[in-house]
């Protein structure tokens, strides 16, 4: 094999990207998996033409912050990042498994990083890879571990959730202005993919606003709020939506969002731990449960 060469990243890398994300997270996840969790799953269609939209999405708004190795023709790594407000973000970042270790990680994460120059603060979501942690410490961000809820919502632990409502385009200011305070930048243009496909709901009122999206399971993905108590009511709202005897897991609550883990307590979930928050020069947002990869 040729020496790898690290280059920008071009529309038509965006399926093999795909694909070899998926085989190496799927090869992380099977490597790192505890046996009290649901089985790992290799990402599946639906969600991957997702991963296949939010990317062909960041070359257009962040063409500087995305990256692919290709060796002998094949792309055989890649790394995606963004800069919302003065705020870089990795979404993601995998080198082919037969690969790694060889330093290619590591050009890619300075190619990506260069994007974020600009930018004091960092944040993205990492898995418990101790490669990729590794690196990550290395490259100076602070490690902080997320935990995640698993199991069936206690039907009868719901509460009576009112003021809360669906979410639309109508929106995007309120979300915009929890996000600066909350995670100190807005996500923009980034809630148009989230529209697409999740639920979004929606409080605001003299007591708290904020807003969650929910997977059709009824996990929130991304949940902002002014206070924890709104947070709560929002997260109850989520978990409201989950079919009755179906096992749920939200994901990445730092120690920040203790709140997120009371609900979950109340509901009946377990808790577990999986992978680290990885921020420099900020604090883990809360209220706030992050997305995995528009953060
Ligand atoms: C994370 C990843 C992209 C890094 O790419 P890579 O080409 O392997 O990275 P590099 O070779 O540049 O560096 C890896 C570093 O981890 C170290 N490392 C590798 N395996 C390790 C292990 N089991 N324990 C500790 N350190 C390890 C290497 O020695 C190297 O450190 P060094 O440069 O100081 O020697 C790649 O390993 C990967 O795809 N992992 C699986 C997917 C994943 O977890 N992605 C991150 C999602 S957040």
């Amino acid at each position: 094999m040729t020496a790898p060469v690290v280059r920008p990243m071009r529309e038509e890398d965006v399926e093999d990207l795909a694909e070899l994300t998926a085989t190496s997270y799927f090869e992380v996840d099977a490597r790192t998996y505890q046996r009290a969790w649901p089985d790992p799953v290799r990402r599946p269609a639906g969600r991957n033409a997702h991963w296949i939209r939010r990317t062909k999405r960041a070359l257009v708004t962040d063409p500087g912050g995305c990256w692919v190795a290709e060796a002998d023709g094949e792309v055989v790594g890649g790394a995606v990042s963004r800069v919302r407000e003065l705020m870089w973000i990795l979404a993601s970042f995998a080198v082919r498994p037969d690969l790694q270790g060889r330093g290619i990680g590591a050009q890619l994460m300075a190619a990506a990083m260069q994007h974020g120059r600009g930018c004091l603060r960092g944040m993205f979501s990492a898995s418990a890879d101790p490669g990729a942690v590794r690196r990550y410490r290395l490259a100076g961000f602070d490690l902080h571990p997320q935990m995640l809820l698993t199991g069936v919502v206690d039907r009868s632990a719901i509460p009576v959730v009112d003021r809360v409502r669906e979410g639309t385009a109508a929106d995007l200011e309120l979300m915009d202005s929890v996000d600066r305070r909350t995670r100190g930048a807005a996500h923009l243009g980034d809630h148009e993919l989230l529209l697409e496909q999740f639920r979004l709901v929606v409080t605001d009122h003299s007591t708290g606003s904020g807003y969650a999206y929910v997977e059709a399971d009824g996990a929130p993905v991304l949940l902002a709020a002014t206070n924890r108590r709104t947070a709560a009511r929002l997260m109850w709202e989520a978990l409201a939506s989950s079919q009755p005897g179906a096992e749920i897991s939200v994901h990445h609550i730092t120690a920040a969002n203790a709140w997120a883990l009371d609900v979950g307590l109340a509901a009946r979930m377990a808790i577990h731990q999986s992978g680290y928050l990885c921020v420099r020069r900020m604090k883990p947002p809360a209220p706030y449960l992050h997305h995995g990869s528009l953060l």
